[in-house]
């Protein structure tokens, strides 16, 4: 009988899409950069939660300005993350600070779906931390912290809206790849940031 008569079960799967190359690929990234945040709703001192917020602030502050230019005829828009990351930061009593340079510049399109990917994917996450903020603030109101980015990031439909873009954008292996390697790079930038603000007390790690 010949073989091609009982093919490998692996030949008739579908190959990976981007969206779960994406995640697969970059799914060490995102770890690391969890485990900077490990018990940032248990921690007291809300020490935590502020590098989180700074983080976001500076990252959201040197990349979306990128993601518009490269990202326009994809339909990207920055929406109101930023403006909400500056809230918290005040409410909170943050220093006024410049993020560290975006290392991918200038930001062709296959490498900017990448980082928007990064941007917009962290959505998903916010929507947990909430939740479990709130589910805190019933325990213990006297701990309430300010969830403008949180709330500003709970619609996931510009991360849906982005990933349509991208499957729709004919992108080659080599582009793929270029997307991957710089969601990868955008998770590293956002844990160079973690590593240093604010300088009040952030995840240092
Ligand atoms: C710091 C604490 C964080 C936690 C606990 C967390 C947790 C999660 C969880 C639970 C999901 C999956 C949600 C679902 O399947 O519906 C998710 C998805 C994701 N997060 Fe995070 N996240 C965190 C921070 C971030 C940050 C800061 C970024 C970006 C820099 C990020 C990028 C992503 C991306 C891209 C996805 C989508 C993965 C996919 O394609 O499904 N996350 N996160």
């Amino acid at each position: 009988m010949p073989q091609a008569a009982f093919p490998d079960a692996a030949d008739d799967r579908a190959p990976p899409t981007l969206r779960e190359r994406l995640r697969i690929e970059t799914r060490q990234d995102h770890e690391a950069l969890d485990a900077l945040f490990d018990g940032m709703l248990e921690d007291e001192s809300d020490r935590r939660y502020r590098g989180f917020v700074a983080m976001n602030l500076l990252a959201h502050r040197a990349i979306e300005p990128r993601l518009v230019g490269a990202l326009a005829e994809a339909g990207w828009q920055p929406g109101d993350r930023l403006e909400a990351a500056e809230r918290d930061a005040r409410a909170l009593g943050l220093e006024a600070a410049e993020p560290p340079p975006f290392p991918l510049a200038p930001l062709a399109v296959p490498a900017a779906f990448g980082v928007a990917y990064v941007l917009e994917g962290s959505r998903l996450g916010a929507r947990f931390m909430l939740k479990a903020l709130k589910a805190r603030e019933a325990d213990a109101p006297r701990n309430r912290l300010p969830t403008h980015y949180l709330q500003a990031s709970g619609d996931p439909s510009p991360f849906r809206n982005l990933l349509t873009a991208m499957n729709e954008a004919g992108m080659t292996e080599d582009d793929q790849t270029l997307a991957i390697e710089a969601a990868r790079r955008t998770f590293r930038y956002f844990r160079q940031i973690a590593a240093t603000w604010p300088h009040d007390g952030g995840p240092r790690t």
